[in-house]
């Protein structure tokens, strides 16, 4: 376990290792993977570790993983409760099913489905109220770091999503930065670059929440983290984690990162 964060001298953070397996493996084969990992996870105490499965895999999966040490998230909620939306999951489904944790704001659901800032900030709220704990993914996009932007459009997506929220209902928020240039294209940001903006993330974070809760924040690196790259990234003194897409679909390369940041 290294020492982290703001207040470097006193915070302890175990590295949490999320796999994103997005629209990806056959229920046989979560399933297995999940199997896999339990075993594979015991007695590991030095990482928390976590898998987010497509919706229709998540209860299936839960059983399995139920009473051991690994999260399981959704990929997404609605920002309603209940109702009329058909096609959508709601919070208390995903809860009652027994994850723990969902990810809100993903690059893909921003781009692909254009959600916007205010129903992430919706999204956000929904998941709280029934103590789901959101893994919220904020990050530029390469035509936005070429321009400069890259510190507004955070600060922007940052203020966006969690607005009116207070710090005692964030006590469970993750933060993510995937700076959207580096996912899915095997160009990862340098582990600077990325604990650059993690600091800048962290500092807007303490502007509004103070230095303890930001001191405690995990904030997750994600795009095109590798078995190859997992251990330097950790090693920034900002990254308390990482947020995995396609290494970790199959439990091999997953494994490789989390024994790659278990080893000091
Ligand atoms: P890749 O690791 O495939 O770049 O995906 C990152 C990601 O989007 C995780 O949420």
């Amino acid at each position: 376990m290294r020492l982290k964060g703001y207040h470097a001298e006193t915070i302890m953070k175990k590295p949490f290792i999320v796999g994103n397996w997005k629209m990806n493996l056959t229920l046989k084969q979560g399933v297995e993977f999940a199997r896999l990992l339990k075993n594979g996870l015991k007695g590991k105490r030095e990482v928390l570790c976590g898998i987010c499965p497509s919706f229709v895999f998540l209860s299936e999966i839960c059983k399995i993983l139920e009473g051991c040490n690994i999260c399981v998230a959704a990929q997404n909620v609605h920002s309603e409760t209940n109702g009329a939306y058909t096609g959508e999951v709601s919070a208390l489904m995903i809860k009652e099913v027994g994850c723990t944790h969902v990810l809100i704001g993903h690059s893909e659901r921003r781009h692909i489905f254009h959600e916007t800032d205010s129903f992430i900030n919706a999204k956000i709220k929904t998941a709280l109220s029934v103590t789901l704990k959101p893994i919220f993914c904020i990050g530029e996009t390469l035509e936005e770091r070429e321009a400069g932007r890259t510190k507004d459009v955070i600060q922007s997506q940052l203020k966006g999503g969690l607005r009116d929220i207070h710090a005692d209902q964030l006590e469970e928020l993750v933060i993510a930065y995937e700076p959207v240039w580096a996912i899915g294209t095997g160009k990862t940001a340098l582990p600077g670059q990325a604990n650059e903006v993690h600091s800048f993330i962290r500092n807007i974070v303490a502007d509004e929440y103070g230095k303890d809760f930001a001191a405690n924040l995990y904030i997750q690196y994600g795009g095109s983290v590798k078995p190859e790259n997992a251990k330097e990234l950790m090693a920034q003194p900002e990254i308390d984690g990482l947020l995995v897409g396609g290494a970790s679909i199959t439990f091999e390369s997953f494994l490789k990162i989390i024994e790659a940041v278990s080893k000091d």
